[in-house]
This record gives structure tokens, C-alpha cells and sequence, in this order.
């Protein structure tokens, strides 16, 4: 059996990984549909060696769709979300839309593939399925089995993020400005489009927008979401994320702190053996997980494991994805390939 697919902000830094995921992991696509605005009109995408042309998002675009793959930002999700559900297509949504939505899915299939199936339960937001913000599934991916055995009271966290994670046109910024930078140019001459100050050779606190508690959007994303995969409104979370000039690739540093007591050694165990996880941590040889090995890589990195003598039963860790991978497209085909697995979506006739 194939599906027909649509890429819903195919021409982004998230739909271009998406097309290359569908690809790498033959996905069984019996039709794609490239969407996205009026901007990219006569464009194409290559799929499989063939040139698809790029069509401008309507709420017809769905017609005969089986699954909607979408990352063309929250107000474009929430303007046609309600027009692929009346299609009958699932949505799996990489924006921050619905995440938050009690009747909408969030999912990672490593951790909570069972709640994949709700989205067909839902009355307010049918048929969508949301896809974490990156930062979180990485870190989840990670955490969930140190939750299962200890359970998690604490998590303190500083994120180390890409500049992919603002989209395609923060990374041309960052390099327009690494040029004007080598030819010259101060400081107060370059462009910031993308963000509030130059992301060149800088790092940034500050990520999405800020609320009214002075955390920004990104971080209380983080708080929430992990809250709500990890099914447990109990846990402690704070965070601190960052923008810095590397291309791809997220990086965190994780203070964990559970209820029951683990070892270095349980928890270096647990990491090696989760599905998903990579365990780099051999001080001794310079190893632990950097951005530029996770770069196209599917698998979370997990090293610089080590006790925090400063709290009870608490650890610190470093975890490191890539943002446009399992950040991103990848996680989203994860659940399109789990909804065929379990049978739950069936090619329209
Ligand atoms: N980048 C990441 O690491 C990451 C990770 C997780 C989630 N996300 C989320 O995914 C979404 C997209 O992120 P991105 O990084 O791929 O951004 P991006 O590179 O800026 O791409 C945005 C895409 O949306 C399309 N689009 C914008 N306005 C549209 C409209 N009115 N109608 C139809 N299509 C429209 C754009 O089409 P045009 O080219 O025609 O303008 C483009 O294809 C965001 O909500 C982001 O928060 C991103």
C-alpha cells in the first residue's frame, strides 16, 4: 500500500528535510504534493530524481491526501488545519499550533507512541498529531527511560541551539553576516532580519518571543511539552535556551534529579540501550557528543553523564540532535510510519 503525502512548507529548512526523509527511509508515497506559499510559485522539488513543481497552499490542496506533513509555521496550521481534517487526512503538525491542545497527540514515537491514535478520538482538533518543539524531543528521547526507572523531580536546563531552528532565511542572515563581518563591516552595519541582534559569533538569549514571566516562548515549550510527554505535571522544569551560530545541530545541557537514587553506570546503561539514543562518553578519548557529528543523523547523543555532588539523587548530562532531523522531519515521518504500521490510516481509494 501507498499513500498520498503533501509537504506543507515543502520549500522550508524543515520541509526540504522532510522530502529527504520521506526519500532515505522509502517511504511508501504513491503521490506527493509540494505546498507552500505564492512566493514560491514555479519553484520545484526533486523527489525521487523527479522534478515536482511546488503549488501555492489552498484549502483545496487536500483533496484525495492521506497524510498532511506541515511546518509552514503556527498561523498557516491553524488557518488550514480544519480543511485537511474535512479531507479526511492526518496532520502531523511540526509547529507549536496544538501542542498544547488537550485533545491533540504529542508524540515521540520512542517514548509515547500509544497516544498517536487519540488524534482519531479528538472532537475540537481532528485528526492532527503534533510534533514536539526540537529542543524537547531530543531531551525526552533521553529522559524517558531515566523517568520510567527513578522518576524525574527535576530538570534544569540551557540549550545550545542552531540557527536552522529559526528556518532557512536565519541561516542565509548568520552567513551574510559572517561575510560583511570578513569585509569589514561593524557590528551596527549588518542586517538582523531574524533576530534582535547579529547571530554571527554570538549567542543569543533569547529564542521565540518573551512572555510576560520573562521566559521566552521557547523555554516555557520546553517546560510544557515535557510535562505533557513524560505524563506527569510534577516534574520541575526550567530552562534556558540560547541561540548560537552553529548550523545544525542542538545542544543541551541537562541537570536531571530523580526521586529514587541511580548510578552513573545505571544511567550510561539505560542511555546505550534506548531506542533512539547514542551513548558518546569517554572523557578520556575526547568523546561526548558534539553538533557537527549529529549533522544528517537520525540518533540523540548522549555523554558527559556525571553526578551533581551540589543536590540529592541529580546528574548532569549533555544531549545532542540533530534540529532538522529528529528535531523536526524526521520525528514527523516517525509518526506517519507508526500510524501505517498500526494500521490507522489507510490509503484513500
Ligand atoms: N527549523 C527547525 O529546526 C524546526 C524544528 C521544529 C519545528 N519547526 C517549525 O516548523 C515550521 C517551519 O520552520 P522552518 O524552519 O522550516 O521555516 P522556514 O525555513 O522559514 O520555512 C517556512 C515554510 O513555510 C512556507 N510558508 C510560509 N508562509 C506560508 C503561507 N502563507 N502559505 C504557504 N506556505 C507558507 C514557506 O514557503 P515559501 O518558501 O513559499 O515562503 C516555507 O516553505 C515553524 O513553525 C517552526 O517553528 C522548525
Amino acid at each position: 500500500m501507498s499513500y498520498r503525502v503533501a509537504i506543507m512548507g515543502a520549500t522550508g529548512a524543515v520541509g526540504q528535510e522532510m522530502t529527504r526523509t520521506l526519500e532515505q527511509r522509502a517511504f511508501p508515497v504513491s503521490q506527493i504534493k509540494m505546498l507552500a506559499s505564492e512566493r514560491s510559485e514555479g519553484k520545484t522539488v526533486v523527489f525521487r530524481g523527479r522534478r515536482v513543481p511546488v503549488e501555492v497552499l489552498t484549502k483545496d490542496s487536500f483533496k484525495g491526501v492521506d497524510i498532511v506533513l506541515s511546518s509552514a509555521g503556527a498561523a498557516i496550521s491553524i488557518e488550514f488545519a480544519p480543511a485537511a481534517a474535512a479531507a479526511g487526512a492526518v496532520m502531523i503538525d511540526n509547529t507549536s499550533a496544538f501542542r498544547m491542545e488537550k485533545d491533540v497527540p504529542l508524540v515521540v514515537p520512542e517514548v509515547n507512541p500509544d497516544r498517536a491514535a487519540d488524534c482519531f478520538k479528538a472532537t475540537k482538533n481532528p485528526l492532527i498529531i503534533a510534533n514536539p518543539n526540537c529542543s524537547t524531543i531530543q531531551m525526552v528521547v533521553a529522559l524517558a527511560p531515566i523517568h520510567r526507572a527513578a522518576g524525574i523531580r527535576r530538570l534544569v536546563i540551557s540549550t545550545y541551539q542552531a540557527t536552522s531552528g529559526a528556518g532557512a532565511p536565519a541561516v542565509e542572515e548568520m552567513m551574510q553576516q559572517i561575510r560583511d563581518l570578513s569585509m569589514g563591516k561593524n557590528w551596527s552595519d549588518l542586517a538582523c532580519k531574524n533576530f534582535a541582534h547579529p547571530i554571527a559569533y554570538n549567542a543569543l538569549p533569547h529564542i521565540d518571543s518573551f512572555l510576560d514571566n520573562e521566559y521566552t516562548k521557547e523555554e516555557m515549550k520546553m517546560v510544557n511539552e515535557t510535562r505533557k510527554i513524560l505524563e506527569d505535571d510534577s516534574i520541575g522544569v526550567t530552562a534556558t535556551t540560547v541561540r548560537i551560530p552553529v548550523v545544525r545541530g542542538h545542544s543541551e545541557s541537562v541537570n536531571v534529579q530523580t526521586h529514587k537514587p541511580l548510578t552513573v553506570e545505571q544511567i550510561r546503561k539505560m542511555i546505550a540501550e534506548a531506542p533512539g539514543c547514542v551513548l558518546v562518553d569517554n572523557v578520556k578519548n575526547a568523546d561526548y557528543p558534539l553538533a557537527i557529528y549529529a549533522d544528517g543523523r537520525d540518533e540523540t547523543f548522549v555523554g558527559r553523564i556525571r553526578k551533581d555532588d551540589s543536590a540529592e539523587n541529580a546528574f548532569n548530562m549533555w544531549i545532542v540532535s540533530d534540529n532538522l532531523r529528529k528535531g523536526a522531519a524526521l520525528n514527523a515521518v516517525q509518526i506517519a510510519e507508526l500510524l501505517i504500521e498500526r494500521g490507522l490510516v489507510k490509503p484513500k481509494k
